[in-house]
């Protein structure tokens, strides 16, 4: 594997060999000393040109748990403002010895572009390109699923589980990614929004709902995952009010008395809570949030030395 730019570019085999080294990884995150010597010499460049406090964070946090050197390049306050390309600011950062890039950008396909033209030889993994994709989150909210549910019958197995992705899944990038590797890993994947904003095309029919209650009435899901109301990729009016969307999409202490006592709730933050979430829902036993944002770091590991070194071909 030389780059990681989409979640469907993952085998089921190399998804859960990701998960396993996650596991491991997380064993180091939890010593008093939490540095390996695996990528000394390498350096990692954080190349951000859209806002993040999770994922940049915890990529840089990754690579010098490995020992890497790390470059953190945010599009704010660098030379991007005097209309410098995404080519020659890669190409830029490349020829100051960078073995991995890590990009964030606003433009869907951005990740391919740079891996597949000759702009850089790098290995490109893609944090988050527009509304298209963002597979470390997916593997990371994998990696939690898997924590929450082990103590079932079924242990670490995905296959059956049933995920409810609810909110804004036309401009969610979390949503792509986790539709195409939780699909991988066989669980049974629903979404649920209002009709402008879940398209019937990213999920089977029987699996797209436009009301919060009638869908978990319906699924019975082992865990909700809640998106957050991405207004500043909204080019239109795509519901009435907040007031409207929260009442009806959002997840509240009403909506999760009705969810079974060991449902696992999810939001790759940064929540709005009081739009999409409330704080009864966020803060409840159920939630998983802070796992994820934890399990990031372990998973951002596992990417950063299956690239660099060579593994999970
Ligand atoms: N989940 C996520 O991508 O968060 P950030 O935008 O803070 O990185």
């Amino acid at each position: 594997m030389k780059h990681l730019l989409s979640a469907g570019d993952l085998t089921r085999d190399q998804t859960i060999a990701l998960l396993d080294l996650a596991e491991d990884m997380s064993d180091v995150n939890d010593r008093e000393i939490k540095k390996l010597p695996t990528l000394r010499g390498k350096t990692v460049v954080n190349l951000f040109f859209e806002d993040s406090t999770r994922t940049r964070i915890s990529f840089e946090l990754a690579a010098k748990r490995l020992s890497a050197d790390v470059i953190n390049f945010a599009a704010k306050g660098s030379s991007v403002s005097k209309g410098e390309s995404l080519k020659d600011t890669a190409q830029t950062l490349e020829a100051m010895g960078a073995d991995a890039i890590v990009l964030r950008h606003s433009a869907s396909g951005s990740a391919h572009r740079l891996a597949h033209t000759d702009w850089v030889q790098s290995a490109v993994i893609n944090a988050g390109d527009g509304s298209h994709e963002h597979p470390t989150q997916a593997l990371l909210d994998a990696m939690t699923i898997r924590q929450g549910v082990s103590k079932s019958p079924r242990g670490k197995d995905l296959a059956g589980v049933r995920v409810l992705i609810v909110g804004d899944i036309s401009h969610s990038r979390v949503a792509r990614s986790n539709l195409l590797l939780l699909k991988t890993l066989g669980a049974e994947v629903h979404v649920c929004g209002p009709a402008t904003l879940a398209p019937r095309s990213l999920a089977d029919a029987n699996q797209v709902h436009f009301l919060l209650d009638d869908a978990i009435e319906k699924v019975k899901p082992n865990v909700v995952m809640m998106l957050r109301v991405q207004q500043e990729r909204m080019t239109a009016s795509f519901f009435p009010t907040e007031r409207e969307y929260s009442r009806i999409w959002g997840l509240n202490k009403s909506r999760l008395a009705k969810l079974d006592q060991d449902t696992l709730i999810l939001h790759p933050g940064p929540m709005n809570r009081g739009l999409e979430i409330d704080a009864a829902s966020a803060d409840s036993k159920n939630s998983m949030v802070l796992d994820q944002v934890r399990n990031g770091v372990s998973i951002r590991m596992a990417v950063l030395f299956t690239l660099l070194s060579g593994g999970a071909n």
